[in-house]
């Protein structure tokens, strides 16, 4: 129950946190994996392109591994010559295809509730703290809140608190705001397969997917650690030379 009560998701350590943090090949691979299996039957992700799985600071998986994904997928194409629209296996090059022909579809799949797009909700949702924004922006905001946030939700379905009644179709969550959200539960220990080793359990999947959200979100994040930090050397060292640049140009004044 530990830092649950006030719906305030527990802090989690990530390997892509802090200055020099980067992201865990290994756990985007297992994350998306998850996604793929799991989230897709019910989440778009639209700024996401298959081939974007291979691009370096991601789950870096190899072109042929990324055909072989996309081609799992049958992608709308067209108008062809004689002006119809097909359908053909995906290519790298073809954006992730979404569940669900539109919001409307998505809704009426959902008793009513939008599955939002998951390209960007490990940022999105990043103001989930329960304080007014501009106290979040100034005080609390940290960059891992979004998936500490993901983690909860994924992990905090359980019976209702006492004398709270769930209405018709949502589930009880510790730490989606109002603890009534329209999404069943979507993990269960075992249900998907981890081939190296990694224990089978909603917590891990929970943060193996966030972490893999995390890189939707910002997959530029590791190349941006780097330079920043090079940045920050260069002007140290630009300062000390600035210095005695000054000193030596100005000797011989008063
Ligand atoms: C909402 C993640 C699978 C349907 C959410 C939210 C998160 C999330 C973090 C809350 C967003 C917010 O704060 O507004 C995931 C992940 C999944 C997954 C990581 C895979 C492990 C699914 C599945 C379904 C689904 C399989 C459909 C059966 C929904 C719906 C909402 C939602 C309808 C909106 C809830 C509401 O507004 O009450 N999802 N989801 N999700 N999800 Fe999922």
């Amino acid at each position: 129950e530990a830092g649950g009560h006030d719906g305030r998701p527990p802090r989690l350590s990530w390997s892509f946190a802090g200055p020099f943090g980067s992201y865990d090949t290994a756990q985007l691979q297992r994350g998306f994996k998850v996604f793929k299996e799991v989230c897709t039957a019910c989440h778009s992700a639209n700024f996401l392109y298959f081939r974007n799985l291979s691009q370096p600071g991601g789950p870096s998986f190899s072109e042929a591994q990324v055909k072989q994904i996309a081609s799992e997928y049958q992608i709308t194409d067209g108008p062809n010559d004689s002006g119809d629209m097909f359908q053909r296996p995906g290519r790298p090059s073809d954006q992730w295809p979404a569940p669900f022909p539109n919001d409307q579809a998505a809704r009426a799949s959902n008793g009513g509730a939008l599955p939002p797009d998951m390209s960007v909700l490990a940022k999105a949702r990043s103001y989930h703290v329960g304080f007014p924004g501009f106290i979040t922006d100034a005080f609390i905001q940290y960059q891992e809140h979004g998936v500490d946030y993901i983690h909860a939700v994924l992990t905090g379905y359980s019976e209702p608190a006492e004398g709270v009644t769930v209405q018709a179709g949502l589930h009880y969550n510790k730490y989606f705001p109002g603890n009534q959200i329209a999404m069943p539960k979507p993990l269960s220990d075992g249900q998907v397969e981890y081939t190296d080793g990694t224990p089978q359990t909603v917590d891990q999947y929970s943060t193996d997917v966030a972490a893999f959200l995390m890189w939707m979100a910002e997959p530029h994040l590791d190349a941006r650690k780097r330079i920043g930090f090079q940045v920050v050397i260069f002007l140290i060292v630009l300062s000390g030379l600035l210095y005695f640049t000054k000193k030596k140009i100005w000797k011989n004044v008063a």
